[in-house]
């Protein structure tokens, strides 16, 4: 009888110190948001989180982890390389689908959505179509019908398994480049004219009425850049808007995210308005390939502490702009990195004189970085009134 009494008398302190002391420990908490993933993190939001994946990492014996990772951590995929005209069709009308299949079977193993990257781009061509345009022996009507057939197999081929395609990449020139005033730049403009941008969307709907469809660029992050006559956001901005004008089945910008802590950097608020810009012509957005690098220089390389940490952290504060201003619009669909493991970064091997790396949320040894801390806590400290569920859109047609 005692002893009932004095652990009944026991439990009441104990609930009185609870009330007193309202927060319960980590170990108490029904549910610990720091232990979620990202992917469980953003679904609270609608938001897909993904990665870009390289699919001989993804299949190396001796990368388990990459594999978990990329399973555990994100709810959408992107094809590093494998998607891309010269990966697809090496050698002309043999096309090789083994390598994009497996992303794509993988993603469905893994519950996950795809971002087709790339029908339309300059870069990665196949040898013989930019070498048999250079010859002469493919003239610009071949060309157009060319490209034409290569949207309609692509995108026939993984009708209804793609979630967004990047219909066109990097159309547009920079304030750096030659001439200086905004143009449309690259192979296709130089062969077929700017109209390609608009056939290539026309041809994607045709043959693929599901998935939405998306222009992709760097250095769109944000409105007012320096000239304004030379502001390549704003010539995106008008560009999508004269699409829509015209009836072009268009449904998203994609905003790739390739940064680096040793330019200026953005806030949220500018970012977040810029995307606000482009929902508010109707359209959805995404981060489609963010990185921040930094330069390795050489006391980085010798490992001093004082030149790490200032960079770890400014590139985590752009993961963190970037991901809170897509936080803040409801039709910033996606949040995808290039790569998350700097074991398996392209920003080494591409970005080598001066040389810089340290762009991505994990170390080479798949520890994660501030980075992704941040993005975590951005995920579970956000919410209404200002972070609202994602709204879902419908394809246009
Ligand atoms: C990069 C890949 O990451 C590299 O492995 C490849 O060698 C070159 O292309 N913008 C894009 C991506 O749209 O397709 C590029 O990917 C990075 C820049």
């Amino acid at each position: 009888m005692m002893l009932r009494r004095w652990m009944a008398a026991g439990l009441v302190a104990v609930a009185t110190a609870g009330v007193l002391n309202a927060v319960p420990a980590a170990a108490e908490r029904p549910y610990d948001p720091t232990a979620q993933s990202l992917r469980a993190l953003g679904q609270r939001h609608g938001l897909y989180v993904g990665t870009a994946v390289d699919m001989a990492a993804l299949a190396d014996p001796a990368e388990p982890r990459y594999r978990e990772i990329v399973r555990d951590e994100f709810s959408t995929v992107t094809a590093e390389n494998v998607m891309k005209w010269e990966s697809l069709e090496p050698t002309r009308g043999n096309y090789d689908w083994a390598a994009a299949d497996e992303l794509v079977a993988t993603a469905r193993r893994n519950g996950q959505k795809v971002r087709g990257h790339v029908l339309v781009w300059h870069s990665q061509l196949p040898k013989w179509l930019t070498d048999g345009v250079a010859d002469g022996s493919i003239d610009n009507t071949e060309l157009r019908s060319i490209l034409r057939k290569h949207i309609t197999t692509v995108a026939s081929r993984y009708r209804g398994k793609i979630w967004q395609w990047d219909v066109v990449n990097e159309a547009v020139s920079d304030p750096w480049d030659t001439p200086s005033t905004l143009h449309y730049k690259g192979f296709w403009a130089e062969h077929l004219g700017p109209g390609y941008v608009a056939d290539a969307f026309r041809w994607a709907r045709a043959a693929d009425p599901t998935a939405l469809l998306f222009y992709n660029d760097y250095n769109i992050e944000a409105f007012g850049s320096g000239d304004p006559a030379n502001d390549k956001t704003q010539f995106v901005y008008d560009m999508v808007k004269g699409l829509l004008a015209r009836g072009v089945p268009i449904d998203g910008v994609g905003s790739q995210g390739h940064l680096g802590t040793q330019y200026g950097n953005y806030d949220t608020l500018q970012v977040a308005d810029a995307l606000h810009r482009f929902a508010g012509l109707g359209l959805s957005t995404a981060f489609t390939e963010v990185d921040v690098r930094s330069r390795l220089t050489d006391g980085v390389q010798a490992g001093d502490s004082e030149e790490i940490n200032p960079r770890l952290q400014a590139s985590a504060a752009n993961f963190h702009v970037l991901l809170q201003a897509c936080l803040a619009e409801p039709r910033c669909l996606s949040f995808t990195v290039w790569g998350f493991t700097d074991r398996h970064s392209w920003v080494p091997g591409t970005f080598d004189d001066p040389p810089q790396g340290l762009a991505t949320i994990y170390d080479e040894n798949y520890q994660p970085k501030r980075a992704y801390q941040v993005m975590k806590a951005d995920l579970i400290y956000a919410g209404p009134p200002y972070v609202r569920m994602r709204a879902t859109p419908k394809p246009r047609r």
